[in-house]
């Protein structure tokens, strides 16, 4: 029998597992399902295929011949996310088969309603997102074995090979760094509640080492992704249709609304984890990126949405820099400044990463048109150099959010 602690622990004010996070794996989804109900099994078969479908150039006449099935039969939130993404991935080979040059105007009804029907009972937008993407995008090849990225693999790929399965598999590992630094969140504040000054020190020291540990993991994209495939290959696959001049009108979905839609798209802005620590920790950003910032909660599951809000009431407009601040305790203050400059840290390396990824590779590509041809056309997305997945200046933009950041130190 195990000893009964002398102390009851006061409850903690917020549960995370009612805002559907683990303990275990934070925002990722835990063990995703990797086959839907055998009804399903065109959608399977398709999204199987997809890298090969793309690059051959077959994707859209086998959409075409896709019978239009009912999403009636599924059952549970797991299997509606498995769908979301089949149906995301399927879709975002549809729009940009031909590249950007060819995109289509117009998704037809037998894939457009069941994904509109999939994505309002999950409350998701009709989009790949990072929910689908990465959240629910991973298995482990030997169920017992670590999550470590040797031992892990996409369930739905898309063309660009060991570098598409890189960049899923590393963002993965950067959430997954993050779990620690999430099951702070609640103990943080409960500790504030009950003026708890060692307990909230604790807290705040493994949110810090979590946000260093998710700098380490993002340095691993290095390791396995190769700048030139992200760019030429992987990058359109992740475009929206919303402020795109490939796609100035949005796309329509047959069946479902006359009207075309526009949705941003995939972009980890839509990971919960930074949301949640800049509201723990009370970072404002300047009115354009925060609006930014703040449409991407629109592509968030709707409980992992919830968890930023419940946070945005609980610690707006910060008490807890007040309560750190009237402490006068200086090992609270050393630990919530390394909290911050922990990711201050992340977005200054994540800014190097993208200026690689994109800026770099951008003018590799304008120097040598050609030397690798992209899958679905062999041109890089030209229109998307220099801007963001929504069109936002993507530089300026992400020095604002790390700038603003750095300002969120207690320096009295
Ligand atoms: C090759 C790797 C990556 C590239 C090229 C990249 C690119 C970008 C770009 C262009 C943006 C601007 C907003 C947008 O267009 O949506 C952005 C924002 C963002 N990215 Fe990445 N990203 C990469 C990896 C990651 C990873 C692994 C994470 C961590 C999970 C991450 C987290 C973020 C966050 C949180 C933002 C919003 C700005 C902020 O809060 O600082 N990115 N990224």
């Amino acid at each position: 029998m195990e000893a009964t602690e002398d102390t009851e622990e006061p409850p903690l004010p917020l549960a995370l597992s009612s805002f559907q996070v683990s303990e275990e794996f934070g925002f990722l989804l835990s063990n995703p399902l990797t086959e839907l109900p055998a009804p399903y099994g065109p959608w399977m078969d398709i999204a199987r295929q997809l890298p090969q479908l793309i690059v051959s150039h077959q994707l859209r006449s086998r959409v075409h011949q896709m019978p239009q099935l009912s999403p009636q039969h599924l059952r549970g939130h797991e299997e509606l996310r498995l769908a979301h993404l089949v149906l995301g991935f399927i879709t975002m080979g549809y729009v940009w088969q031909e590249g950007e040059k060819g995109p289509v105007q117009v998704l037809p009804r037998n894939l457009a309603i069941p994904y509109w029907e999939v994505s309002q009972a999950l409350g998701l937008p009709p989009i790949l997102s990072h929910a689908d993407f990465v959240l629910a995008n991973w298995r482990r090849k030997d169920p017992n074995g670590p999550v470590e990225i040797e031992n892990l693999d996409t369930i739905i790929s898309l063309p660009g090979g060991e570098s598409l399965r890189g960049f899923i598999l590393v963002t993965l590992l950067v959430e997954r760094a993050a779990v620690p630094g999430i099951k702070a969140i609640p103990r943080a504040l409960g500790a504030m509640g009950q003026r708890d000054e060692d307990t909230l020190h604790r807290a705040l020291e493994q949110l810090a080492g979590a946000i260093e540990a998710m700098s380490r993991a993002l340095r691993r994209m290095h390791d396995y992704v190769d700048p030139e495939v992200f760019y030429t290959v992987i990058r359109i696959f992740l475009s929206g249709w919303k402020d795109n001049p490939a796609m100035p009108h949005g796309l329509i979905y047959e069946g479902v609304s006359p009207e075309p839609m526009a949705f941003s798209g995939g972009s980890a802005a839509q990971s919960t984890v930074l949301h949640a620590f800049d509201e723990l920790l009370g970072i404002c950003h300047h009115q354009d990126s925060a609006a930014f910032l703040h449409r991407m909660r629109d592509y968030m599951p709707p409980a992992h949405r919830a968890l930023v809000q419940e946070l945005h009431g609980a610690v707006s407009p910060c008490p807890l820099r007040q309560h750190i601040l009237s402490s006068g305790d200086q090992r609270l203050r050393a630990a919530f400044n390394r909290c911050v400059a922990a990711l201050t840290a992340f977005r200054s390396h994540h800014i190097t990463v993208v200026t690689k990824y994109i800026s770099i590779a951008a003018a590799r590509a304008r120097a040598e048109p050609g030397a690798r041809a992209g899958p679905a056309g062999g041109q890089p997305p030209s229109a998307l150099e220099t801007k963001g997945t929504e069109g936002s200046h993507i530089f300026s933009f992400l020095k604002s959010v790390r700038d603003s950041t750095r300002e969120g130190m207690i320096n009295a």
